[in-house]
């Protein structure tokens, strides 16, 4: 298995594996308004051979935090194929993902998320929930430092993209 940056070609497999993985084209409409809005900051592609069996998104955020701007993404979507799940590759897709956004510069990632998927990777609830977002209040939303101290203990804003709204 390969993973790669999600190519042109890739994109009708990436959006009919989200529309299976997510039971729906909530997630389909969102990657298509992503793009239409310029609004992909990076998405990659699990590769078994050809075959697209998983998939990970980032977008940029408007992040302030203590009246700073940083530099921040949201994750999302993220799938695996249904007859693919539980055998490591949401784990190798995400643990990618943040080495990629290490490396672009990005100094934290908000997600939305399984509450008992994304924390292993060290995402945690209380270093998102001092910015207000719709979200918030969930403790599905969840941040992870790539600058340690971007976002521990510190309050502010996080915008998504209107693709999200
Ligand atoms: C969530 C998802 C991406 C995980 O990918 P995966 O390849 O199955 O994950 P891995 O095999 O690397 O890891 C499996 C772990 O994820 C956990 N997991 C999988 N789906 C989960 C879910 N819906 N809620 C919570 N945990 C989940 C498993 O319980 C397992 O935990 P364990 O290691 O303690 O046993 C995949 O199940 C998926 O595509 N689900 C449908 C779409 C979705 O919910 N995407 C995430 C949106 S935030």
């Amino acid at each position: 298995m390969k993973l790669v940056p999600e190519l042109p070609e890739h994109r009708p497999a990436v959006l009919e594996l989200n529309r299976l993985a997510f039971k729906g084209d909530e997630e389909p409409r969102l990657i298509k308004n992503l793009a239409r809005d310029n609004s992909i900051f990076a998405s990659f592609v699990a590769l078994d051979g050809e075959e697209v069996v998983g998939h990970i998104l980032f977008s940029p955020l408007h992040l302030v935090v203590n009246g700073e701007r940083i530099d921040a993404v949201a994750l999302a979507p993220m799938c695996v194929t249904p007859g693919r799940q539980k055998q490591g590759i949401g784990t190798q897709l995400v643990d990618y993902g943040i080495e990629q956004m290490k490396r672009a510069g990005q100094a934290a990632i908000i997600v939305l998320g399984h509450v008992d998927f994304y924390p292993r990777f060290g995402f945690r609830h209380d270093l998102a929930r001092n910015l207000s977002c719709a979200f918030n209040k969930y403790d599905a939303f969840m941040g992870l430092e790539l600058r340690p101290g971007s976002l521990d203990g510190k309050s502010g804003t996080c915008i998504y993209p209107r693709a999200f709204d």
